[in-house]
Parts: structure tokens; sequence; C-alpha cells
């Protein structure tokens, strides 16, 4: 199954990128850079101040005061950080922690169950980190912790993507309203959940740098500008007190890299006279830029800024990306049976480097608190988990027709995403346990 992953030679990892743009551009372009090019009915679209739909129970959650938090030995300072990058997943009888149908704020092409994906069996897999064990997201708790706060989502789809889940997962307890919303396809969106006085946003920036997208009407290449931040999510960091970031698919795109006036090279640019540079230092140093741009700025203020860098997530197209069957499988690899390398390695691989480098750099400052979210194996390992053909309501209810466009990038809601906002979770729980422990 695996046997054509295993590809020991650098030659063939550092040609592995090429040959996927090669492959991919057209599925990458119609498939899920752009949905503004997928049509859908405005419906799934929640208006201005429209209540959530609550899966369950009551919008007045159980006070769960910060002392009964660790009177439970929900937080532990003492127990060494667990590693969450290496496990297995195990099959899970109790099953995920919403339900995709009655969640309200799920991207209609990541709603699997109502778009009648028929096999259930992706919704009963627990991640099982090797070394420990990651708990069951408790949402009172994340709400507890994030009282008085404000937790934006800085991005791409994927930012999007994990966002959405931990709203749904949110939702069961408490009903956010959504208080703000910008942009084509919502981009740019903010709830607030009054019981909590808790905030959440989601920022469209998928270079996080400065850039001007491709578009259908000017160039059909990305201009990144990689030494400086992107303020459409940058002016309001002074009124942010934790951010997810996540970017990476849309560095594979054709692009001209600037830093000021000057041009530093470009990636996939045939015609234009620039030197080809690879889409690896644009990512670094637009995570650079980024990272450093925030240390700056908050680095000094008394009040915290808490960083996360979710690690680039796996696609998995298997076959052609317009067939049936481009990534029809239907249950996770075990372990061992899909090895981390390529261009996913290579991604993950410098996100982590760059945001070790700003970890050493914040050391320095008390404003200052980054994690890397390591999620890109353990999305690796599920290649079931992604939408498929049911980006779409029901796609073969007419038969299997010849052609059928399939996201194999994105991830059905509830599905693997859910396992990234629970390790988001515990990282911030041993955070609060380590200032208690100072204080
Ligand atoms: C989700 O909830 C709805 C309404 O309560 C129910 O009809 C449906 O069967 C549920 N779906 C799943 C997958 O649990
Ligand atoms: C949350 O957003 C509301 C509405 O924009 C604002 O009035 C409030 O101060 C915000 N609260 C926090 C904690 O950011
Ligand atoms: C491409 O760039 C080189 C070096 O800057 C320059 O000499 C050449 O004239 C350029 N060619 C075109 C077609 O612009």
């Amino acid at each position: 199954m695996a046997k054509d992953h295993h590809q020991p030679h650098s030659f063939t990892k550092k040609l592995l990128p090429w040959t996927l743009y090669t492959i991919l551009p057209i599925a990458i372009f119609r498939c899920y850079f752009y949905p503004l090019q997928f049509p859908h009915s405005s419906t799934d679209e929640l208006s201005l101040n429209t209540p959530i739909i609550i899966t369950s129970s009551s919008s007045s959650s159980p006070s769960f005061t910060s002392s009964s938090l660790s009177k439970e030995g929900e937080i532990r300072a003492d127990e060494p950080p667990c590693d969450y990058t290496n496990g297995n997943w195990v099959h899970d009888k109790i099953g995920p922690l919403y339900n995709g149908t009655t969640c309200g704020t799920i991207k209609e092409g990541q709603n699997c169950i109502t778009h009648g994906r028929p096999d259930f069996d992706y919704l009963y897999w627990r991640w099982k980190p090797k070394e420990c064990k990651l708990p069951r997201f408790d949402p009172n708790t994340f709400l507890e912790l994030l009282r008085n706060k404000h937790l934006a989502f800085v991005g791409d789809s994927m930012a999007r993507n994990q966002l959405e889940s931990l709203l749904c997962i949110l939702s069961t307890v408490s009903a956010p309203n959504l208080v703000y919303r910008n942009g084509e396809d919502n981009k740019f969106r903010k709830w607030n959940f009054a019981s909590h006085n808790f905030n959440i946003s989601v920022y469209w920036s998928p270079f996080l740098v400065d850039g001007v997208e491709k578009s259908n009407t000017g160039p059909n290449y990305n201009k990144l500008y990689l030494d400086r931040i992107d303020e459409k999510w940058g002016a309001d960091l002074d009124r942010i007190d934790m951010t997810v970031l996540s970017v990476g698919h849309w560095f594979l795109h054709p692009a001209v890299y600037f830093d000021g006036d000057s041009v530093l090279g470009c990636h996939a640019c045939d015609g234009l006279n620039h030197t080809e540079i690879g889409f690896y230092d644009a990512l670094r140093k637009a995570l650079k830029t980024t990272l450093k741009t925030m240390t700056e700025r908050r680095g000094s203020s008394d009040k915290v800024l808490d960083m996360f860098v979710t690690t680039f997530s796996p696609a998995h197209f298997e076959g052609e990306w317009d067939k049936a069957g481009a990534c029809s499988k239907t249950k996770p690899y075990k372990e061992g049976e899909k090895v981390l390398e390529g261009m996913d390695a290579e991604m993950r691989n410098l996100e982590v480097e760059e945001v070790d480098l700003a970890k050493e750099n914040a050391k320095q400052f008390k404003g200052m608190r980054l994690e890397t979210l390591d999620v890109t194996k353990l999305s690796l390992m599920r290649p079931d988990g992604h939408p498929g053909p049911y980006m779409y309501p029901n796609p073969f209810a007419n038969g299997i027709k010849e052609r059928v466009q399939n996201d194999c990038v994105h991830w059905c809601l509830p599905g693997p995403v859910d396992t990234w906002n629970q390790i988001l979770l515990e990282i911030i729980k041993r955070w609060e346990g380590q200032s208690r422990k100072r204080e």
C-alpha cells in the first residue's frame, strides 16, 4: 500500500516536490485554493449575528473554576511535556466530540456526513501518543482557560478547517455568536462566547506575510513580500491573546518573492525572467518575518501572547484528482505503514526549526510563549479523513460519473482535525500549570 512512498534517496526527496507540482497544480488550483471557484449556496454561511445552532446541552456551562481544575488534576505542571508527534491511531468506540449534521459552522465542502459519505468508521479513531495519554477534549476546560481572551486562527484554509473543528466542539457546551464577518467566502470572522467573554476569530492570510494572491483578473502567480507581515491580521495583534498560525499549501503555487522593492527570485514562474529559488526558502523567510515581528511587537508587553504554529498538513491524492477513488481509503495507516518524507517532511521540519529559533529568541521576553502543533505525522496517517468526492453533496446519486472532483487536502468535520485541537488544549493546560506554579 505504502510501497510507492519508500524513496530512500535524497535525490528522490528533492525531486518529489517538483513532480508534485506537475501533477497537482490543476487539482490544487481548482480544488482547494480557490474556494470561490466553487459557487456554493449561501445558505451554508451564517448571517451576521445569527446564533450558531447548538448540538446539545445547555448554554450555561457548569462553572469550572481554576481551582477546581487543578483539584481534579486536570493541569499537571510537573510531568515532562508529552511528545504528541509519534504514536498510533487506535480504534475508539466513543466517537466524535460533536455531531457534524447539526453543528452550523462547517464549510459545506467538509461536511462529509450531510454530503452522504456512506462510511462512518473514520469517526472512531483516537490518537495514542507513544509515551503519554491524549485526553478527550473537555470544552468546559478550554473555555475556562480562555475566559476573557481572544484566540485568532491566522492562515489559509487549513486554519479555517481547524477553527471550525474547535467551534463545533465548543458549541456543544456554549453558544457562540458571530459578531463580525467580512470578505469573500467569509474569510474574516469573529465569534463571541458570551458565557466566558471569549472571542475566537479567523483571518485569511495564506502567506502570513504581505502578499497579492493570483487571480483570474491579475497575474496568475502570487506576489509575496517576505520582509513584512500581512497587516490584515497584524494590525489586530494588540487585541489578540493567542494565535494559531497555519500556512503551507499556498507556497506551492507559482510566485514571485520580494524583499522590499527587490525581487529575490521566484518559483514555477516560466517566462518571468527571475531566478527560480523554490518555495522552501520562501516559507522559511515568511515564518521568520512573522515570528520575529510578533516577538518585537509583543515580547515586552505585559499581556502575554501565546503563539502556535500548526505544521504542514499532508494531502492524500493517490489517484487522479478528478476520478473516483482519488483518496478512497477508509482506515488510518498503521504505525510504520507510512513514512513521513519528501515535501511533507521538509515543510514540517522547516516549520519546527523556525519555531524553535523563535522560542530561543523569545526566552529573553516574558510576554511570549510559543509552541509547534506538530500534526504532520498524525495527519499523514489519516488518508481516510478527507472529503474526497463528498466535498459535494451526494456525488454518486446518479451513478459514478466519468469525472468527479475530489478534496484530498482538507478534512471532514468531525474528523482528524479534532485531534489537532485536543493537542492544542493539552499544551494550553500545561502552560497554565507552569504559570500557576511560578505564582
Ligand atoms: C446527529 O444528530 C441528528 C439530530 O439529533 C441525528 O438525526 C443524527 O442521526 C445524528 N448523526 C450522527 C452521525 O450521530
Ligand atoms: C470580544 O469581542 C467583543 C465584540 O467585538 C468585544 O466587545 C470584547 O471586548 C471582546 N473581548 C475580548 C476578551 O477580546
Ligand atoms: C532577463 O534578465 C537578464 C539579467 O537581468 C537581462 O540581461 C535580460 O535582458 C532579461 N531578459 C528579458 C527578456 O527581459
